[in-house]
């Protein structure tokens, strides 16, 4: 497959085996733990689950790293083990970590609760004022880490600055790039060295299984690979069959939240007993116009707060008739969550507050029904709060 295809045509034929085992052109799933060894395999060579080396894992580390223009990828068993994984293999006891501030919530709570146990130490920085940086950064920093967009107030970060400050300071750069898809964002195309996934979300899109992935240049992947093969966050074959499935209707789907989502962002912008509404797409937000350069969409994820505050919040909720209330995103579904009841729950209230994520924010993933109908549904919904 030309790795210069269009995302549409990456998304169907990146990694597909041709001709596929048995000329099937679905790859199938090998299920199997076990595998025979040649002799003098070494032993991060040999085929097993764990150390994600089967078939099925290999065919969908190819489907990744195509998707997001790497060199290599590794598949994990969510997005936590993506995340935990890529600390593990790149930080010792007595480094530290630059962060944006402003993160999800479960990579919050691993830094605030564990990274001092394990010895390492993280200074948050606004990702949005590079001048800030070089005054957070020790002679033991060793990565830096930000998100694409990030969750629940989608701020769009200085991704080419943060990748280039990065590598003139001899750090890795990492982004969480769950929020953007390598449809709408493509962050080792701005040098960052590791980019990962909850592909829970939007690469997996149908809310039916939990999975991750790291992609980047090959040794660190390695890297990844190796640590993720120690403490056991693999993904298994069959969920990794489901991925393989989602990610062919990726620039599709991505596509459709894309337009939904301006279209409700535009619709609530207006409406009279909205107060605010955070999507990088319209012109008011502070980051519309790097984001407008950064990304080919704005995404699904958008986030409003209403004049009513959190009773007219919960209110709006209960009333809407389309969307689930529920936490996690990027499903061909909308969900609608309030953070601070969810993502964000394990948070100090003080740190939510720092961050901006108020009581009465309602964070809604909007999903691929028909944009017409969902803004009906907020007009109806809104007219009862
Ligand atoms: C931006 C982001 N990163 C990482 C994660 C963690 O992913 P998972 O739930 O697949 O472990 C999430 C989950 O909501 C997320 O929203």
């Amino acid at each position: 497959m030309n790795p210069d295809a269009r995302p549409a045509t990456l998304s169907v034929h990146a990694g597909e085996r041709r001709p596929g085992p048995e000329g099937s052109v679905v790859f199938p799933i090998y299920q199997g733990t076990v595998y025979s060894v040649e002799p003098g395999t070494d032993y991060h060579d040999i085929k097993y689950i764990r150390l994600n080396s089967t078939p099925s894992q290999e065919y969908l580390h190819d489907k990744l790293a195509a998707l997001e223009g790497a060199e290599a990828a590794v598949a994990t068993s969510s997005g936590m083990a993506a995340l935990t994984s890529t600390l593990h293999a790149l930080l010792r006891t007595g480094d530290h970590l630059l962060v944006g501030d402003c993160l999800y919530g479960g990579t919050h709570d691993v830094l605030s609760q564990h990274a001092e146990r394990l010895g390492w130490s993280y200074t948050e920085v606004d990702p949005q004022r590079p001048d800030t940086w070089a005054a957070a950064t020790t002679p033991r920093t060793k990565a830096f880490l930000v998100e694409t967009i990030t969750n629940p107030l989608v701020r769009v970060p200085r991704l080419p600055e943060v990748a280039a400050f990065a590598r003139q300071e001899g750090l890795i750069s990492v982004v969480d790039n769950t929020f953007a898809s390598p449809v709408n964002c493509r962050p080792l195309s701005f040098g960052f060295d590791l980019c990962f996934h909850s592909a829970t979300k939007y690469l997996n899109g149908h809310s039916d299984i939990v999975a991750g992935c790291v992609v980047g240049g090959t040794a660190l992947v390695e890297r990844v690979r190796r640590t993720l093969g120690l403490y056991g966050g693999s993904l298994d074959p069959h969920a990794g069959f489901l991925l393989a499935r989602g990610l062919k209707t990726l620039a599709l789907r991505i596509r459709a939240h894309n337009h939904n989502a301006m279209a409700l962002a535009r619709f609530l912008d207006e409406h009279p007993k909205v107060a605010t509404v955070n999507y990088p797409g319209l012109p008011g937000h502070p980051d519309h116009a790097h984001a407008a350069e950064l990304l080919a969409g704005f995404g699904g994820m958008l986030s409003l707060r209403l004049a009513g505050g959190v009773d007219a919040a919960q209110a709006l909720l209960e009333a809407l008739r389309i969307p689930y209330s529920g936490p996690s995103l990027g499903g061909v579904e909308t969900l609608v969550t309030r953070p601070v009841l969810t993502s964000h729950s394990g948070m100090a209230p003080r740190d939510r507050q720092l961050m901006g994520i108020t009581d009465d924010l309602v964070r809604v993933s909007v999903g691929v029904e028909d944009a017409e109908d969902l803004v009906d549904d907020f007009d109806q919904a809104l007219s009862r709060v």
